[in-house]
């Protein structure tokens, strides 16, 4: 992997302005206490997947000192697309320049990332890519009921990307590990979508019942992934989560031993941004210079479907 970069739309709406906004009977206090969130940023109209995409990939690119030119792969999990289709990769693509390779949507919900991450090192694992942009982008605040408290005060909206490039040598993805249940689809959905309603279609969560599986299943995940790699839990110098909810992270954190400071933490700032919410942590990282080469990094998520996996990497 060779840099990550990140966007997140100019709109920054803290709780009590949410509640303002949507007249919610909702207080900072109570989102805070359950969940670590203060703020999440909101997309303007007219803003997508693909426009805020396109942004984090240049970031991202600029950083690596790849020209866009170079990129053979774009993957973009998202589970907010501009539209059914073109896919919102194709869609970056052209927005980048690039008029070669392939480009395609992955669809895991806040797994997606580590599910894009998974089918993106395989490929050039195969040899039918060498340069790949891995994108995660959504605006969830348009698949939003904004009168359930429940769901409506726990997402924002955001893009990350990263360059994965086939290099010899010791960086790059060690393993990824991808698992799916839908026997539990029915506690985080999307009610209706294009192909049934014909309209958008708003998320639905039980939430209690989505955090019951969260922490077992990621440290599943997360032992499958050292076991795999012949590590162990204090081999890991960096924690990066999917940012749902601060207790989950820092249940995983305890898990592994890590002190507070190594595991990147962006849910209060950002809320829930789904698959974009890793590569943004990431991208902030970057920007801090916080990862070193020869820096084990850990991924882990788990969202809709049910879908969960980890990723293991070396910096
Ligand atoms: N403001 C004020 N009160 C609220 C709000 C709100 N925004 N939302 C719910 N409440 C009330 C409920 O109505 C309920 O009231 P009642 O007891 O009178 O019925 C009470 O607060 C408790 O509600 P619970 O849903 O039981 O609250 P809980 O402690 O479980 O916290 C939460 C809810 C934060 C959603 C928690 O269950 C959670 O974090 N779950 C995991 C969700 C998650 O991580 N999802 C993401 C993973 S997958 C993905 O990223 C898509």
């Amino acid at each position: 992997m060779l840099s990550a970069g990140g966007y997140l739309p100019a709109d920054l709406v803290t709780n009590e302005e949410l509640a303002r906004r949507y007249g919610l009977d909702t207080s900072d206090e109570w989102i805070q206490e359950r969940t670590g969130i203060r703020q999440r940023h909101l997309a303007a109209p007219g803003e997508t997947a693909s426009s805020m995409g396109i942004k984090a990939a240049r970031q991202a690119l600029e950083r690596a000192g790849v020209d866009a030119a170079e990129v053979d792969a774009v993957i973009v999990a998202t589970a907010t697309p501009d539209s059914s289709f073109p896919a919102t990769a194709v869609r970056i693509q052209a927005g980048l320049g690039i008029t070669r390779g392939f480009a395609f949507d992955l669809l895991a919900a806040c797994t997606g990332f580590i599910y894009a991450l998974s089918v993106a090192d395989a490929m050039i694992r195969t040899g039918q890519c060498r340069t790949a942009l891995v994108i995660g982008a959504e605006t969830y605040s348009r698949i939003l009921d904004w009168t359930d408290r429940t769901t409506c005060v726990l997402f924002g909206d955001g893009a990350g990307a990263v360059v994965l490039r086939a290099e010899e040598g010791e960086a790059g993805i060690l393993s990824s590990h991808i698992h799916a249940d839908g026997r539990h689809g029915g506690i985080l959905h999307v009610e209706g979508g294009p192909g049934s309603t014909g309209g958008t279609g708003l998320l639905r969560m039980a939430g209690r019942e989505v955090f019951k599986h969260a922490v077992t299943k990621l440290a599943s995940a997360v032992d499958e992934a050292l076991t795999a790699n012949g590590l162990e839990r204090g081999d890991v110098n960096w924690l990066v989560p999917h940012q749902a909810n601060i207790r989950i992270i820092e249940a995983m954190g305890k898990k592994l031993h890590l002190a507070p400071e190594r595991v990147i933490t962006t849910v209060q700032r950002h809320a829930n941004t789904s698959a974009a919410s890793i590569p943004l942590a990431m991208a902030e990282a970057v920007g801090e210079g916080r990862f070193q080469p020869g820096d084990l990094l850990l991924l882990e998520a788990i969202g809709g479907g049910l879908t969960w996996g980890a990723t293991l990497l070396r910096w």
